[in-house]
């Protein structure tokens, strides 16, 4: 069976240096806020291009931890208007509603299958004031339209870079782009972590300071507490697994756009709409979703012949019973993609032959 994601034989990639960090810190004693925080924020910041990188217990939590931020420093107030797109992960859009902001969800280019900034742009009104940007796929889904429209008309711009760890906008990396970014290093990421760790990113000292204080009981001196703060701190365990991976991290990027060059040459079957790539430099092919018209009929063919794939999403955000408020609206493009999106296995430790068996099958897939 070809797994859609190994994550065993992505571990051994790099399993003795994995194993020498686990070690190390087991030996230490210091388990939490120690030398391997220190040293995995530190790196991790200067890979991404901010001065400040702070560690936290998971994606969703580093997301949260920036919208209340912006409360707590008075820059964002409950109520507020925030631009997220309709096609995303739930982690996105549950962020916002956890601090009573109000999303307005906006429709992807049909192409780039990133939030469109036409739509974006017409969604604005007097309360907007910012855009939660998602590099969804692994895709960068900035550009200078995005850029133009946060400028003018005055937005925070937060990057949800869960899915794009590594990805360039020219020259420079996601997760600096914006005010603030948000990384998940769950363990399919591309930078992941051997169980759950987030990290928030920022050029902002202030925001920086209050996302560590919020994140530390809504401490930053001991026994004195400014926020009605929460535990989410990264494990000392996971920094040094993840300061391990790291080094490897552009390595395993390369890899994952081979796997993505052979997709995007060899499947010549009409029937597949293949990912739009207008720049191998800006996308670090997190997932590689194809469309097809008879999807699940796809993935059980694929299933029956030895190909695990996965649909990321089956079911979009405004069609989730914990936004029933939404499930009335429409979002043609987004419905249109949850309907037809398929996840073909990549990894940096997919074989050459994984790939082309891969590709055979669906060339010879006949609905
Ligand atoms: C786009 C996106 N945002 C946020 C998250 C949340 O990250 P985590 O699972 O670490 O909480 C994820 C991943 O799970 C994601 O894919």
């Amino acid at each position: 069976m070809i797994q859609f994601l190994d994550l065993q034989k992505i571990t051994a990639l790099h399993g003795n240096e994995i194993e020498q960090a686990v070690n190390r810190v087991v030996a230490s004693g210091r388990y939490l806020q120690g030398n391997e925080n220190k040293s995995f924020e530190k790196n991790y910041a200067q890979y991404i291009g901010t001065d400040h990188a702070v560690g936290v217990a998971n994606g969703l939590d580093a997301l949260i931890l920036i919208f209340r931020a912006y409360i707590e420093t008075g820059v964002l107030h409950p109520g507020d208007e925030v631009i997220v797109p309709a096609n995303t992960y739930i982690a996105s859009i549950l962020s916002v509603t956890e601090n009573r902001l109000k999303p307005v969800l906006v429709e992807p280019d049909i192409t780039t299958l990133q939030l469109s900034p036409e739509k974006a742009e017409k969604a604005i009104t007097p309360r907007t004031k910012a855009m939660l940007l998602v590099h969804l796929y692994g895709r960068c889904a900035y550009n200078a339209d995005i850029e133009h429209i946060c400028r003018q008309n005055g937005l925070l711009l937060i990057e949800d870079n869960a899915q794009a760890h590594g990805c360039l906008y020219t020259n420079r990396r996601t997760g600096s782009l914006g005010n603030a970014a948000a990384h998940s290093f769950y363990p399919g990421k591309n930078l992941g972590a051997l169980g759950d760790g987030g990290a928030v990113t920022t050029n902002d000292t202030a925001l920086a300071d209050t996302v560590r204080a919020l994140a530390n009981y809504g401490s930053s001196e001991k026994y004195v507490f400014r926020y009605k703060g929460r535990n989410s701190r990264l494990d000392e365990i996971q920094a040094a697994i993840l300061d391990v991976k790291l080094k490897y991290l552009d390595q395993d990027n390369m890899r994952r756009k081979a796997v993505a060059e052979m997709y995007l040459g060899g499947i010549t079957n009409p029937a597949i709409t293949l990912p739009h790539v207008s720049n191998f430099d800006s996308h670090v092919f997190h997932l590689f979703p194809i469309l097809a018209n008879h999807r699940d009929n796809l993935q059980k063919y694929l299933r029956q012949n030895g190909v695990d794939t996965l649909i990321h999403y089956p079911v979009p955000p405004h069609r989730q019973k914990c936004y029933r408020e939404w499930n009335r609206l429409s979002f043609p493009v987004t419905e249109m993609i949850h309907s037809k999106e398929l996840s073909l296995p990549i990894s940096p430790a997919i074989a050459d032959n994984e790939v082309s068996q891969v590709i055979d099958l669906i060339n010879n897939w006949h609905y």
